[in-house]
């Protein structure tokens, strides 16, 4: 059989008076009064609760909580860990179809049913704008379970193309032995189903910690998935301190792979952090660039692992406008509750990102960085491309800009590959083709997605596989096949006849 053809989910506008901005406003106000929520582990398909209750703020407002949700304890993530390798026989001998029928129907809830909640939730939650929610909650997640599904169809063709007379080989793709652990992160609801759906979708069972400040709208996801068919024990999931958490499923003898996005781990298979660049050539489009620039740096508070921090501008294109256009469209940003359709800039997540982004911001200021745009998209101009801000992730609205002399772009290609060991994402301006093909061939290490003429965030699954290598994570391609290699275990099979 073959698998339906799978597109990616089209994004809504929301416009004003526009039938799904009205029926967001509708899920928001719902949520609002409905909150907070109360929210399980669930193990074996059984809610657990531990009595040991944790609360997931709102990040514009803290006096405020989406939801408090129990906290796994050893007991529950023993239980969880049991149960799963107990389900894994069944799972993994599952017809194939029968597994990707599920996420299928999966995607169809997300990008369906469920849009609209799992994007307030997010909004309230995390503190993204409706269509920062829409990219992530309901497009980014019902493409990564549709495609998955695609993806792990072709993997499963891939067989030896010779047999000597009288034989036949094939290669089968089990599942790993023993567990997996999905650890995913705050900011992306999308990763949040990602995690733990590309191993299970290849026969793996998964104990899915979701980060402490997601936990509402990964819980709908769970309960999307539950919906969908996933059977009992096949992902558990367990929120919960991670410290504890994870040591103690990374220590369990079954434990088989970790599947995370975060910034805590060496390196495993994961995706860990990103300090991006934009590089602006002489002969770049002052206005595109200075667009996509405020874009990359500045959607969702500069919270995406491929966010834009550093900004390298040749000195006559800085001159001819660029510093004045930049200054003026970062000046203009709305900032305020993610909720409100106006706002651009939200809150960051939490108490400690915002204490970790404005002491980076005084280091800064005490480095000699000169400030463009103070306040909630803070942006600098700094003379020393190695200062703090030009090399550490802050992972916030925080933008350095480095202006090079024209003549100084070799020394300037240098400089971006070589100031930080992370290589996730990264942009070239220019409209001379040979500039392009000079920053691309010298920037060999820097990114592992690369675009021209246009930001560094908003990878689209089928489109650009995603992820970076060295100090980035294992580069194994979310939104690609390539993921799927890493959740299987090939045996070879020769059979003669
Ligand atoms: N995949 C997300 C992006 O490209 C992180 O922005």
């Amino acid at each position: 059989f073959k698998v339906p053809a799978v597109d990616n989910e089209p994004m809504r506008s929301y416009a004003p008076g526009s039938a799904e901005r009205k029926a967001l406003e509708a899920a928001l106000a719902q949520m609002e009064k409905e909150l907070p929520f109360e929210v399980p582990c669930v193990v074996n398909g059984k809610p657990v609760k531990t009595g040991k209750l944790a609360k997931q703020p709102i990040p514009s407002d803290h006096a405020r909580h989406l939801c408090s949700y129990h906290e796994a304890d050893q007991a529950t993530v023993a239980a969880a860990i049991d149960g799963a390798l107990a389900a894994k026989t069944q799972w993994e001998a599952l017809p194939w179809n029968d597994r990707a029928a599920i996420f299928l129907k999966a995607a169809d809830l997300v990008s369906g049913k469920y849009r609209y909640k799992l994007m307030a939730a997010t909004m309230l939650g995390q503190g993204k704008n409706a269509w920062q929610a829409e990219i992530d909650a309901a497009a980014e997640l019902s493409d990564f379970f549709r495609f998955g599904v695609k993806y792990v169809e072709e993997l499963y063709s891939q067989q030896p193309v010779k047999n000597a007379p009288g034989a036949w080989n094939r290669v089968e793709y089990r599942a790993l032995e023993g567990f997996v652990l999905a650890v995913s992160p705050f900011n992306f609801t999308a990763i949040g189903g990602n995690l733990p759906g590309t191993p299970a979708l290849v026969g793996n069972t998964v104990v899915w910690k979701p980060s402490p400040a997601a936990t509402y709208a990964n819980y709908i996801v769970f309960q999307i998935l539950t919906e969908a068919g996933i059977p009992p024990g096949v992902i558990q999931f367990v929120p919960g301190p991670p410290a504890e958490v994870v040591g103690q499923a990374i220590s369990h003898p079954d434990f088989a792979a970790l599947h995370f996005t975060g910034s805590t781990y060496p390196r495993i298979v994961g995706e860990t952090g990103g300090k991006n660049f934009h590089l602006v050539h002489s002969s770049a489009e002052i206005k595109n660039a200075v667009m996509q620039s405020v874009r990359g740096a500045f959607e969702y508070q500069g919270q995406k692992c491929s966010a834009l921090s550093r900004l390298y501008v040749s000195s006559s294109v800085w001159n001819a406008g660029f510093k004045e256009q930049l200054v003026a469209e970062v000046a203009k940003l709305k900032v305020g509750p993610a909720q409100d359709f106006t706002n651009f800039i939200g809150p960051v997540i939490g108490r400690p990102a915002f204490d970790k982004i404005t002491g980076y911001i005084k280091k800064a200021k005490e480095a000699g960085g000169e400030i463009l745009v103070g306040g909630s998209a803070h942006s600098f101009l700094t003379k020393d491309p190695k200062s703090i801000t030009m090399v550490d992730e802050i992972f916030g609205p925080v933008l350095t800009v480095y202006v090079y002399e024209d003549n100084d772009f070799e020394k300037t290609l240098d400089l971006i590959d070589t100031s930080t060991t992370y290589a996730l994402t990264g942009s070239i301006f220019a409209q001379d083709r040979q500039a392009l093909l000079r920053a691309t061939n010298r920037l060999r290490n820097a990114a592992g997605n690369v675009y021209y003429n246009e930001k560094c965030t908003g990878a689209v699954v089928g489109q650009q596989p995603f992820g970076g290598a060295r100090a980035s994570g294992t580069n194994d391609k979310a939104g690609s096949i390539a993921i799927f290699y890493r959740f299987v275990s090939a045996r070879s099979i020769k059979e003669n006849f």
